[in-house]
């Protein structure tokens, strides 16, 4: 088995049906070119045989009619004993991945008629251009060795994956701009920006790249970035044709703007639409967008003023400049309010901007979440959040459908397997798969992602399955409890620290005394539950209302709170701490028992990870409980050891 085609290794497969024999059709451009190599490919890797090539309709084939246009849908029908794949370039390419998929699934006329939910559908990498990649699990970069971009086999290689799973765009580049990265714009590497843009556009996957507001100064030696300057208009225009000129397939620019010390419109007292429509009109004669990171917040703040509430920051922010954007600029926002913590409630600046275009921002490199060294398989949350109503209409209600763009934290490196962990590419798969359409069940993906990993044996599937579907909770009981947040060791946000945020800058306190815990963030404290719909509001600001795992979000409460179970809150998070950590020996166990079963590789690169993950979750249940016991004391009902 090579791990490093991930799902896309194809296994023989008994009793293929005919048709996978003979392909017919004709196909002229780049991605219709590339579906039907993906589909000799995989029908020889399938069959053990190539399959033969015909430009007359023989029966039974497959047979592929291309369409012309932009178009990313495709119907794949069945003709007689034969399927026909019909749609526009990119439809192909999709199709031909989803009948791949099924037929290594063991379905054998995969019927579907399919559309991607969102034109722009995206993974969004943190590397430098020196070779890191910031809060990168899973080795180095692979778009950027020495100090500049390469393309290389892996590139090609990435593509596939992405299109595979219906991805089309990829932002190649840290949203803290440093370094060379700054020369992205200047001319410098367009030799090689042409190249990956090209290599990444064979399987229609479009590239983006993040670029510094404060550029005009950096690069262009002006003043000033003031983005109502000409000065600066006209550099950013003369730089945007240049650019967008040699690299075709160049889908636009993301902007951190004054966010975390990034530059930014503020600094000369410009707002957040005039400086995203600035750039916005300067790349708008290629047909460009601008995606406008809505991350922006007092990262200086005094631990001592309880009034600002972080929360709050965005909502505070963006809504009211709701309806001041170009088309072309989409509003990026994370999907809680705070940032990518194990447990957050959905943020409310998703509701705020109906006259905006917005793109959501999940993230796939597991910063809070265990790093890629502790299983925690997210498209279930991610689906969570997606279904989720924002309760401001009656219908088209969900935030899938207010946004109009999907984006994710890549998980991706220059590692063997991709993702460091081998199961977190099950995490990258589902997310793809969520992009195209936001109502795939998790639990379907699970499975899926499984057989077409480690093949069709049903024990190894369903011990697959159990492991990834129950492992946030998991996750989340042995570490931060109930969504008041961080607690981790700050700077690498690995393993416990109760208290390492706590008299911090970054305003992510939780004030923990010896009765009570948490940040009211109703209208008697910070007010952060007023930002959503009447109905949310109404909801979230009553304690006994409040979503449960949400509740040391959303409020101060005793210790001795009553929970619905009639457990008080500090038993819940005893107990919730103990359990964890047991479950997560259950799941070190059940891999354990696919030994023999899984290839040796595999199995000992998880057996690895698992090990450490017991070894921290081990960390974390007994710091976190210790830690409450000493501020309390109050010993666990259960006699447990906790630690003085
Ligand atoms: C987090 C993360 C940073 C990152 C930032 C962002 O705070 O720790 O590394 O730069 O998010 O999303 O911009």
């Amino acid at each position: 088995m090579d791990y490093s085609l991930l799902w896309l290794d194809w296994k023989r497969r008994e009793a293929l049906p005919s048709y996978t024999g003979t392909l017919c059709g004709e196909v002229k451009t780049g991605e219709g070119k590339a579906a039907l190599r993906e589909l000799i490919a995989g029908f020889q890797a399938m069959r053990g045989r190539a399959p033969t090539l015909s430009s007359q309709k023989e029966s039974p084939c497959l047979r592929l009619e291309e369409l012309e246009g932009p178009g990313e849908g495709f119907s794949l029908l069945r003709e007689g004993e034969g399927m026909r794949l019909r749609g526009c370039g990119k439809g192909l390419l999709y199709g031909a991945f989803y009948l791949l998929r099924h037929l290594a699934l063991g379905e054998d006329f995969p019927e579907k008629t399919s559309s991607p939910a969102y034109p722009i559908r995206m993974l969004d990498h943190w590397d430098n251009a020196d070779g890191s990649v910031e809060r990168g699990y899973s080795g180095n970069s692979f778009f950027f060795r020495e100090g500049g971009p390469v393309c290389t086999a892996r590139t090609a290689d990435y593509a596939r994956l992405l299109a595979s799973c219906g991805l089309n765009g990829s932002c190649i580049n840290n949203v803290n701009v440093k370094g060379n990265a700054l020369y992205l714009l200047s001319g410098k590497y367009n030799k090689e920006l042409r190249e990956i843009a090209a290599c990444l556009g064979e399987y229609g996957v479009a590239l983006w790249l993040s670029v510094s507001f404060s550029a005009p100064m950096e690069l262009g030696g002006l003043p000033t970035a003031d983005p109502l300057d000409e000065g600066v208009r006209a550099w950013w225009r003369d730089t945007c044709a240049s650019l967008f000129a040699a690299v075709p397939n160049l889908a636009g620019f993301l902007v951190k703007a004054d966010s975390e010390g990034r530059p930014g419109p503020h600094t000369y007292g410009r707002s957040h639409a005039e400086g995203a429509n600035m750039l916005a009109q300067a790349v708008e004669p290629w047909g460009g967008k601008i995606l406008w990171r809505c991350f922006v917040y007092n990262c200086t703040q005094d631990w001592r003023d309880t009034k600002t509430d972080r929360a709050r920051a965005q909502c505070d922010t963006f809504a009211p400049l709701d309806g001041l954007f170009r088309d072309n600029v989409y509003l990026q926002a994370k999907n809680g309010p705070v940032d990518f913590q194990i447990r957050e409630p959905v943020s409310p600046l998703l509701g705020r901007l109906p006259h905006t275009n917005s793109l959501l921002e999940f993230q796939l490199a597991q910063e809070y979440t265990g790093q890629q060294r502790h299983v925690c398989y997210l498209p279930a949350m991610f689906r969570e959040v997606l279904d989720f109503r924002l309760r401001h209409r009656e219908e088209q209600d969900t935030v899938a459908e207010s946004i109009q763009a999907v984006t994710a934290v890549s998980n991706t490196g220059d590692d063997y397997n991709w993702t460091g962990h081998d199961l977190a590419a099950a995490n990258l798969f589902g997310f793809g798969l969520l992009s195209w359409d936001p109502k795939a069940d998790p639990a379907k993906i699970a499975r899926e992602w499984s057989i077409l990993t480690f093949g069709n044996d049903p024990r190894v599937t369903e011990t697959v399955c159990r492991i990834l579907l129950g492992s946030r909770e998991t996750y989340e009981k042995y570490t931060v409890p109930l969504g008041i947040g961080w607690m981790c060791v700050p700077g690498v946000h690995y393993g416990p620290s109760p208290e390492g945020y706590e008299y911090d800058r970054w305003g992510t306190y939780h004030r923990a005394t010896c009765r009570a815990i948490g940040v009211e963030r109703g209208p008697e404290g910070t007010g952060y539950t007023e930002q959503y719909a009447p109905a949310l509001a109404a909801q979230y600001r009553d304690v006994e209302t409040c979503p449960e795992e949400l509740l040391l979000f959303f409020h101060r409460v005793p210790y001795s709170h009553r929970m619905k179970d009639g457990r008080t809150l500090l038993q819940r998070i005893y107990d919730d701490h103990f359990e964890g950590y047991e479950e997560a020996e259950e799941m070190a166990r059940a891999w354990e028992s696919l030994k023999g079963r899984v290839p040796e590789d595999a199995f000992r690169r998880v057996q690895e990870r698992f090990r450490e993950q017991l070894r921290s979750a081990r960390e974390w249940r007994d710091i976190i409980n210790s830690w409450f016991y000493r501020l309390t004391m109050i010993p666990d009902k259960m006699g447990r050891t906790l630690y003085l």
